[in-house]
């Protein structure tokens, strides 16, 4: 079963759908939103955003977050999927239309 979950990333306002399968930055990137990333597999914290709402998962086992931090919202979206609709706050993201 494919489900999709959809993704709004504050401030900006974009809603995005993230296939199942798929991390939130690869969708992001693939529905035209710039998230911030370097590493892309869960150590270097550049793509560190909070969740506002809903719940994901890591799909590593050590992502580069503190208990403290993941306690209290932080995800790394290189390495995250959702397990249900989310809000996200990423104040560096950017939409990717200068065409
Ligand atoms: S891009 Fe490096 S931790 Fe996500």
């Amino acid at each position: 079963m494919n489900t999709n979950r959809r993704v709004l990333i504050v401030p900006g306002g974009w809603a995005i759908d993230v296939p199942s399968g798929s991390t939130l930055l690869a969708a992001a990137l693939a529905a035209g939103v710039r998230l911030p990333s370097s590493c892309r597999n869960g150590t270097c914290r550049e793509c560190r955003c909070r969740v506002l709402q809903g719940e994901l998962r890591h799909t590593i086992g050590w992502p580069g977050l503190d208990a403290d931090e993941r306690r209290e919202g932080w995800a790394l979206p290189c390495v995250a999927e959702p397990l249900s609709d989310l809000v996200i706050e990423q104040p560096r993201a950017r939409r990717d239309d200068a065409a």
